[in-house]
């Protein structure tokens, strides 16, 4: 059986975000760390960090936030960008402020430009982050694309072969699979991650993308309940549906 692993208190729930070791310190003193209901007052304690602790665990009141092995699933807004540092609107800016100091820190998965909305995953956990963007793994991201102008019919073809080059690059794309919805919408799955690769692939038909959603990342698609700007935790029964 896999050892359960023990943290100081302080050491602990410094490390997500609920201020420094003194400052926990305090928390614990004035009796706003709770256990099973009991005053947690000296910090320093060690305790088994079991997955179930935010269920155990009280800091002033509210439930203990989820501990490291986060998986979060985001439907993206427009207009927010995938960066811990940019100016303007940042993806992070959605998660609670205290999940901005935890370590190991958050992630998002990939990145969707500026404007592309829709299925975004954000992480802690690097492993799994460097399996889904891995190349290697062939994980499909499946994007509905609105056009400006209408599709030639040539475009499936195109993207299937596996030799289309975009301009700049020295290798060509992975085939691609291309639905058509209507005479300016489609789906497209791809299985790289390059800059701008959707749009660029429109591009090179001639065509350009007015907006760009992503529905799917393997099989874990976006819930239709789960609106611009909302988030929810995966469990690990979701997280396998990216890799089937
Ligand atoms: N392709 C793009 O062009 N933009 C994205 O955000 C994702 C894929």
């Amino acid at each position: 059986m896999a050892k359960i692993p023990t943290s100081r208190v302080d050491k602990l729930l410094s490390s997500m975000g609920y201020g420094s070791r003194n400052e926990v310190a305090r928390l614990g003193k004035s009796g706003r760390i709770r256990l099973d209901g009991n005053r947690l007052m000296d910090a320093t304690k060690r305790i088994p960090v079991t997955p179930d602790l935010p269920t155990r665990m009280t800091i002033e009141g509210e439930p203990l936030d989820p501990i490291a092995g986060l998986y979060i699933l985001l439907n993206k807004p427009l207009g927010m960008t995938c960066s811990h540092k940019e100016v303007g609107a940042l993806v992070y800016d959605i998660l609670p402020l205290r999940w901005r100091s935890r370590t190991p820190a958050i992630s998002t998965i990939g990145r969707l430009d500026k404007q592309t909305s829709g299925l975004l995953l954000l992480t802690d956990d690097g492993d799994l982050l460097h399996r889904v963007i891995s190349p290697k793994r062939h994980v499909t991201k499946t994007y509905r694309a609105k056009l400006a102008r209408p599709l030639t019919g040539n475009e499936a073809a195109l993207f299937a072969t596996g030799d289309m080059m975009l301009e700049g690059e020295e290798k060509p794309l992975a085939p691609a699979t291309l639905q058509v919805v209507s005479d300016t919408e489609a789906l497209l799955s791809v299985t790289e991650g390059r800059y701008h690769q959707v749009r660029r692939m429109f591009a090179a038909t001639g065509n350009h993308v007015e907006d760009l959603h992503r529905e799917s990342l393997g099989g874990l698609s976006l819930p239709d309940d789960l609106a611009p700007g909302q988030w929810k935790l995966l469990n690990d029964d979701e997280i396998a549906l990216i890799f089937q």
